[in-house]
């Protein structure tokens, strides 16, 4: 990968961590964000808080674990890990925002209270079981929790989600706390009921068939919307 895409991706790699902050999802030195480049991937480090970091601070890692430049974030285990396995993504990015840290707190797994829950990829976003932060156990329990999905709580944590690209994963965690704050909110009123198995797949296949609204409506549709000429 040449420098100069490198250097775009720091760039953008700090621009993300800053809207984290703007965006309500993450505070203090909390959060992570890993991004693949080539062979290896970018890491932001340890304990450098947002408004602070540069881009010659982000850390370049390879999938050994070695690295090049200060201390990487202390999850670098789990950011690989999911790199390695899922070659569907290329960005991993963590945060303990309020709403789900609060469900992840009870280890409750998101189900389809809503249909937005299919964002995700599947009927719920599960919980990962807790595990010290930063083990290969943190590792282990995410990946199982990140199966088929994009995105998963962390046991007495906070979440992770996934993404093709940087802005992808974050307007995928901003759905997250969206969904965490709606089921909470539901909640008080009681267990909220739950769309079927068959609507949630009728709710996935056509999030990707329109990329969610970045894509006309599909082919046949008795009534198509178009944009108008002149
Ligand atoms: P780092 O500053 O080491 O990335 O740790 C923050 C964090 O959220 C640990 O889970």
């Amino acid at each position: 990968m040449s420098d100069n895409t490198t250097e775009a991706l720091r760039e953008e790699m700090v621009a993300i961590c800053r809207k984290m902050n703007s965006s309500g999802i993450n505070q203090g030195t909390a959060g992570n964000l890993s991004v693949r480049a080539g062979d290896r991937f970018l890491i932001t480090p340890s304990s450098l808080p947002y408004d602070l970091m540069q881009p010659e601070d982000i850390v370049e890692m390879d999938f050994d674990g070695t690295y090049v430049g200060r201390r990487p974030s202390s999850e670098w285990r789990f950011h690989r890990d999911i790199l390695k396995m899922r070659s569907d993504m290329n960005v991993v990015l963590h945060c303990h925002s309020l709403y789900a840290t609060t469900l992840a707190c009870h280890h409750r797994t998101i189900p389809s209270f809503h249909y937005m829950t299919g964002v995700a990829g599947g009927t719920t976003i599960r919980c990962a079981r807790y595990a010290t932060f930063g083990t290969q156990a943190l590792s282990d329990a995410a990946l199982e929790a990140l199966e088929g999905r994009k995105a998963c709580l962390l046991g007495q944590h906070g979440q992770i989600s996934l993404g093709k690209t940087m802005e992808a994963a974050l307007w995928l965690a901003i759905e997250v706390e969206t969904l965490s704050r709606m089921y909470v909110q539901a909640l008080t009123l009681g267990e909220p009921p739950i769309l079927s198995d068959d609507e949630m797949a009728r709710v996935i296949g056509q999030m990707e068939r329109m990329s969610y609204g970045q894509a006309p409506d599909a082919e046949g549709a008795n009534d198509v919307a178009r944009p108008r000429h002149g």
